[in-house]
């Protein structure tokens, strides 16, 4: 296949683009957290495959660089959001904005987020903002209802894996989809190629979710940049937990979890788990699991010709199954 094109060049042209949109301006408690948080790493995924859709399509990728800085700035505000849903004290490896200031600042410099995504947008050619703001509403409001469902779950004795897959597809995997769908429209792809994209992404999603909810226990926290064992103690209903809650042992541990607040208890009962989900084979099926979605993200791109842009998609797919932070 040809070579690739740099993800390198296209992380560095996002972080450019979203600085822009996060400019530095008063009042400090609503700009400063929203810079911390974008100044400070992130994988920019979303960014980086809307921008690869375009480019399947197009060389002039850049001109879709708006939407991508859009989805970024509304993944931001979702983590922001779900940070202080989720009651997490890390980030991208340092303080979240609700602990290093307060939850109102957190609220605020969120929303504020989402507001300038909406900005950014209407820099798009004005022949495509239409479909382009449909969607990207849509999937905003898809996102919260599977945020919804999230919560909604942590008090549900039992979920089934149908209605889990649902939840991660709402609140994880429709992002990914629009990203790519957003790219390829701006492209020019035909529906048909929409589509396919749009499935790549969404395949790409579930299993970036599946793996997040494992590496949420098997992960190390510094190369996380989150904290490990945070799903479990607020009870989360994760593709390892609700496994986990069909037998007794499993179901002891998670109970355990969110019952014990001493933290020396809960380094032991997370290492004991550890080793529970490797010899259960729970581990193993979400690896399985997360291997299935990302050979069905793969298969969708089949049919395209081999070019360097489905290369470096490709390579987006290599980055999600590698991964450890
Ligand atoms: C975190 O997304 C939220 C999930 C869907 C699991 P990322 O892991 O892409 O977060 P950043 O942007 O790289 O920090
Ligand atoms: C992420 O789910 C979903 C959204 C942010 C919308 P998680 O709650 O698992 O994400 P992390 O683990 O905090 O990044
Ligand atoms: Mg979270
Ligand atoms: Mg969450
Ligand atoms: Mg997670």
């Amino acid at each position: 296949m040809k070579k690739s094109v740099s993800l390198k060049k296209i992380l560095r042209e996002i972080n450019s683009s979203v600085n822009r949109c996060v400019a530095k301006k008063k009042p400090v408690t609503l700009y400063e957290p929203m810079r911390y948080l974008m100044d400070n790493g992130g994988k920019r995924i979303r960014a980086m495959l809307l921008l690869l859709c375009t480019s399947m399509y197009s060389k002039n990728y850049k001109k879709a660089m708006p939407a991508a800085a859009a989805i970024e700035l509304l993944h931001a505000f979702s983590l922001i959001h779900d940070d202080i849903m989720d009651n997490d004290d890390l980030r991208r490896g340092q303080l979240t904005i609700h602990r290093k200031w307060d939850t109102s600042v957190a609220i605020l410099s969120g929303d504020a987020l989402a507001a300038l995504a909406y900005r950014t947008l209407r820099e798009l050619p004005p022949s495509l903002q239409d479909r382009i703001l449909d969607l990207f509403t849509e999937t905003f409001v898809g996102l919260c209802e599977g945020q919804a469902l999230d919560k909604e779950f942590e008090n549900q004795r039992e979920v089934k894996e149908s209605e889990y897959l649902t939840m991660i597809g709402q609140k994880t995997a429709l992002l990914f989809s629009t990203s790519a769908r957003i790219g390829a429209i701006i492209g020019g792809a035909s529906a048909a190629h929409v589509k396919s994209l749009g499935l790549f992404g969404y395949n790409l999603g579930m299993a970036f979710q599946i793996q997040d909810d494992l590496l949420d226990v098997t992960g190390d926290e510094r190369m996380l940049g989150k904290e490990v064992g945070s799903d479990l103690i607020e009870g989360k209903k994760s593709y390892v937990s609700i496994l986990a809650a069909k037998d007794n042992r499993g179901r002891g541990m998670l109970d355990t979890f969110r019952t014990m607040k001493n933290t020396a208890v809960r380094r032991e009962t997370l290492e004991s788990f550890r080793k529970y989900l490797r010899v259960s084979g729970i581990q193993v099926k979400a690896e399985t699991k997360t291997e299935a979605y990302l050979s069905a993200a793969e298969k969708q791109l089949a049919a395209f010709k081999n070019t360097p842009a489905k290369a470096s998609l490709l390579e987006i797919a290599g980055i999600v199954r590698e991964r450890q932070s």
